[in-house]
């Protein structure tokens, strides 16, 4: 039997991962956050000083593609060339620029072979942008999440601030604007709501609902 995908969808702080790690946790799935490759690749671009304010050097980053691997640990940490860096990438500065890196289709292909790989070692819940548009358009089930901007910022910001990061709720919201704005507006694969997907909301019910609307979904195909 080909193996289960489950995708998740949906823009920036909508619960889409907590979701994804849940469905994966009640499963016995692995986890793929396809956010987090994109962050990897631009963690590796801000290190390698190939992107600031003023510029992005393309082509040097092409360049570098052959020797940049990005995976995931057996616990589904986001990994760099065989180091965890998944607490590096959720750095605000590599929120700032991601999304002007995802949108370059040379690094969209190079996601998407992998994640698409990924897909192949056994059943996987993947969440992102385009998973269930692009990745896998033949999604055993897609899931679009939605939230209102209230309900964003506050996930956004709660979640930063626990980490200890000094954030002020202006700098949170004008990224989640940010980012809104070019990954729904680019060429190469924007943020729409997959054809066939359930399009659940996250509302003031809160995320254990959603978790058991999904999975009540789930289990109903089975
Ligand atoms: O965690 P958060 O919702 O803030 O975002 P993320 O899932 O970590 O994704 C970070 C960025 O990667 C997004 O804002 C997109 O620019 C990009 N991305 C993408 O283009 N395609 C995906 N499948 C996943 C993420």
């Amino acid at each position: 039997m080909k193996n289960i995908i489950i995708s998740v969808d949906g823009a920036s702080s909508t619960g889409k991962s907590s979701l994804a790690k849940a469905l994966a946790k009640h499963y016995r799935f692995k986890h793929i956050d396809s956010g987090a490759m994109y962050r990897a690749l631009t963690f590796y671009s801000l290190n390698h000083k190939l992107i600031d304010k003023n510029h992005f050097d393309i082509d040097t980053l092409v360049s570098h593609l052959p020797t940049i691997e990005i995976d995931f640990s057996s616990d589904d940490y986001v990994m760099l060339n065989g180091k965890i860096i998944e607490h590096e990438v959720r750095s605000m500065e590599v929120s700032n620029y991601v999304s002007i890196v995802a949108k370059e289709s040379l690094f969209r292909k190079f996601m998407v072979t992998k994640q698409r790989e990924l897909g192949k070692r056994g059943n996987v819940v993947m969440d992102g942008r385009d998973i269930g548009s692009v990745v896998f358009p033949d999604s055993t089930i897609k899931f679009y999440i939605e939230a209102s901007m209230e309900v964003r910022v506050k996930r956004r910001f709660l979640e930063l601030t626990q980490k200890n990061v000094d954030i002020s709720l202006t700098d949170v919201i004008s990224n989640i604007e940010n980012r809104d704005h070019i990954d729904s507006s680019r060429d190469d694969s924007p943020l729409v709501i997959p054809k066939n997907a359930i399009v659940l909301t996250n509302n003031e019910e809160g995320l254990s609902h959603l978790i058991e609307v999904a999975i009540s979904k789930i289990d109903s195909l089975f």
